[in-house]
């Protein structure tokens, strides 16, 4: 396993260009050069005990792992995967690659094998030159999945050895051929015929996948009497396929460990391929420490030895798979949960008509400025942050970036503070820049971020502004998500400082629970020139997160949480101290005067009029702009933002309005259906 691992590490190696450029005395470079030690605390050193925990996947996932940093190769966890597979699959064809998962991932996951064959017909080609690594770690290999499931501290494994080896190949192998000969006259007096045993075959695996599933989502949810049965299941299914092949799955040790767990009411199931070694049990982890001494104490009467181990934890906001799949979850909720119509407070800003407009629909000029009197654009209308962080996010990022090249608005990127974290994850942005060479483009940063950070941020992506984003409330109820924002007034301040010397504007942002006038006059104090109130009723990450928490009610109550897009932009537009209030001395009102941007909710081009005539300086469009990307295309969101682009003009001309600081002063509207004009 370690020299498969070095042989197919050296070879992805040779492949890169980015490997170190370490030479030899005579000028060769030096590519297998290098001493593997290797140490390992699986199997008993002392007794020479092998309890059957993966060791060979563990030591090609620590051998791949570590020449990979060796050669300073930077791979994301499904690449490590992905090559620790091949590496493992060149020793041993009929390995599930389950174990080099677990190994490479840590922590809990679910895992659907790949198809062997195609990648035995993969490496083949690489083999005779047709195909690279490269090439088949970016491939989308058939079936094959890893996810991490969020278990959580709530449940805790038990882990008993039955003091038998086991070999997963000769059982496997025995499986095999039981399903391809059909010749198991022995175990079936009526002579099933191969095809029935394919076929019986097929519907084990097709109720496997139900009962995989299913067990998932008990781990998830942390539900036991889930779990119990779809043990029990997955149980007889493997009986079923033991007595159809002829091969001994649960060894009578096995049984015991099993009916003991069971006994005390814990969900407990055979390991790897059963036949002998371990089986687990799975307890709350309230109950574990009183349970677990009961069953050891079965176990060991019986011959079973209970193991002291834990599921592997990892470091989640390093782990590059994690982060691809939340960003993934977002975009994937975020048009889940879109509703074509908004509860933003929209539908309760009534223009009163203006039936003679007096002017010509070529009167019209819906330029704006923005930050400052020379940064104009032609319509005040931005695409909002989004994403990145993810070779969807990337693409998608891509689409948006064209999209904002053709149609000349100002695009933002999703947050930054992946890529600050990994730089493998900054191409997922900075293509932004790659697409749109000319245009506005805003990068995007927590509050947590420090200034350092934010400069940084604005240098992948070329920025001219930079939005710092408040979401408190998507914080608390993502159960990765960050539980300490007392630095962000101290963050934001340092940031809007350093920015302000390098001419770069800070816009800070809601992503979806509004802003009061209080919040923007603290924001005002610490030196903040623009908001963008990212108000409630669009899309709702507070929702978003507690589908991705996939435990039912847990934090709903807060899926309404927030100011609405008008309630901001209404409290805002009372407080006299934000609009216009010198500083000190030096600042006229006019510099000190706060420029508010609108986002949450903006579903139609009276939506963004009504924005403006609340007081917004522009609008943010993110959830209805991504609606439209994902299910009609690019070409049809260029449409919808030319024609946004024409019928905000024409409902300016509607109201006789010839720009926007025509309509903020002449128009008028009514809110709520009470007659209350402002
Ligand atoms: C967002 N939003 C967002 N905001 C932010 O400041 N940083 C981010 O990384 C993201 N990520 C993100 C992903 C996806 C898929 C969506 C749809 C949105 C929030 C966005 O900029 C905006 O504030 C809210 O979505 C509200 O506007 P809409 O979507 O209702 O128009």
């Amino acid at each position: 396993y370690v020299f498969s691992a070095m042989q197919v590490v050296d070879n992805f190696a040779r492949e890169t260009k980015e490997v170190k450029n370490v030479l030899l005395d005579e000028g060769k470079p030096a590519i297998n050069l290098y001493n593997l030690r290797i140490e390992s605390d699986l199997d008993d050193k002392k007794t020479g005990k092998k309890y059957g925990l993966g060791s060979s996947a563990a030591v090609t996932v620590a051998a791949v792992r570590a020449l990979c940093k060796w050669y300073g190769l930077t791979l994301t966890t499904p690449e490590l995967c992905k090559l620790a597979i091949i590496a493992s699959s060149l020793v041993k064809k009929s390995g599930s690659g389950g174990d080099v998962a677990a190994s490479t991932y840590g922590g809990w996951v679910m895992y659907r094998a790949y198809n062997r064959e195609w990648l035995e017909a993969e490496i083949e080609m690489i083999e005779s030159g047709d195909s690279s690594l490269h090439k088949l770690l970016r491939k989308k290999w058939p079936r094959f999945e890893v996810k991490r499931l969020k278990v959580g501290a709530g449940l805790r494994l038990l882990v008993g050895w039955t003091g038998n080896p086991a070999s997963s190949a000769e059982l496997v192998g025995s499986v095999k051929a039981g399903v391809k000969a059909g010749d198991l006259t022995a175990h079936n007096p009526a002579k099933t015929s191969a095809k029935t045993y394919a076929k019986t075959y097929e519907d084990f695996c097709v109720q496997s996948e139900k009962c995989v599933q299913k067990i998932a989502n008990a781990l998830e949810n942390g539900n036991i009497d889930a779990l119990l049965s779809g043990f029990a299941q997955n149980r007889a299914l493997l009986k079923d396929l033991g007595e159809i092949t002829g091969t001994l799955i649960e060894t009578p040790k096995l049984t015991r460990l099993i009916e003991v767990a069971n006994g005390a009411g814990l969900p407990s199931k055979t390991s790897g391929a059963g036949g002998g070694d371990c089986g687990i049990a799975i307890a709350r982890a309230e109950d574990f420490d009183a349970v677990s001494a009961r069953i050891e104490e079965e176990w060991q009467n019986s011959g079973i030895e209970a193991l002291n181990l834990k599921v592997a934890e990892f470091d989640e906001s390093s782990d590059l798979s994690l982060i691809e799949q939340r960003k993934d979850d977002h975009i994937k909720l975020a048009c889940k949960q879109y509703n074509a119509h908004a509860e933003s407070g929209f539908e309760h800003v009534r223009f009163i008509p203006n039936a003679l407009p007096q002017l010509a629909l070529s009167d019209v000029d819906t330029s704006v400025s923005v930050f400052d009197e020379s940064t104009k654009w032609d319509t005040p209308l931005y695409i909002n942050a989004m994403t990145g962080g993810s070779k969807k996010g990337e693409n998608i990022n891509e689409s948006l970036a064209r999209v904002a090249a053709k149609t000349g608005l100002a695009m933002a990127s999703g947050s930054l503070s992946a890529a600050l974290k990994n730089p493998h994850l900054e191409e997922t942005f900075s293509v932004i820049r790659r697409f749109n060479p000319h245009g506005f483009v805003m990068a995007n940063v927590s509050a947590g971020a420090s200034a350092e950070q934010a400069i940084k941020a604005v240098e992948i992506l070329q920025a001219n502004a930079l939005q710092i984003h408040l979401n408190a409330a998507q914080e608390l109820v993502m159960s990765e998500g960050d539980r300490d924002f007392s630095a962000w007034l101290n963050n934001i301040e340092a940031i809007a400082r350093e920015l302000d010397s390098m001419k770069v504007p800070v816009v800070v942002k809601e992503t979806g629970c509004g802003m009061s006038a209080r919040d923007v006059l603290r924001l005002k104090n610490v030196g903040v020139r623009a908001v963008d109130v990212g108000g409630r009723g669009g899309t709702n990450f507070v929702a978003i997160e507690n589908a991705r928490r996939g435990r039912k009610s847990d934090y709903e109550f807060l899926d309404y949480w927030g100011l609405t897009t008008v309630e901001s932009l209404l409290d805002i537009a009372q407080c006299d101290e934000i609009l216009c209030e010198p500083r000190d001395s030096s600042d006229s009102c006019d510099s000190a005067r706060m420029q508010v941007f609108a986002s949450g909710g903006v579903r139609t081009p009276l939506d963004v009029v009504r924005s403006l005539r609340l007081g917004a300086s522009a609008v943010g469009v993110a959830g209805e702009f991504l609606h439209t990307l994902i299910n009609e295309g690019e070409d049809a969101l260029v449409e919808q933002i030319e024609s946004w682009k024409a019928q905000i003009r024409v409902i300016m001309a509607l109201l006789g309005c010839k720009n926007i600081e025509d309509l903020r002063e002449n128009s008028r509207i009514l809110i709520d259906d009470k007659p209350c004009v402002i």
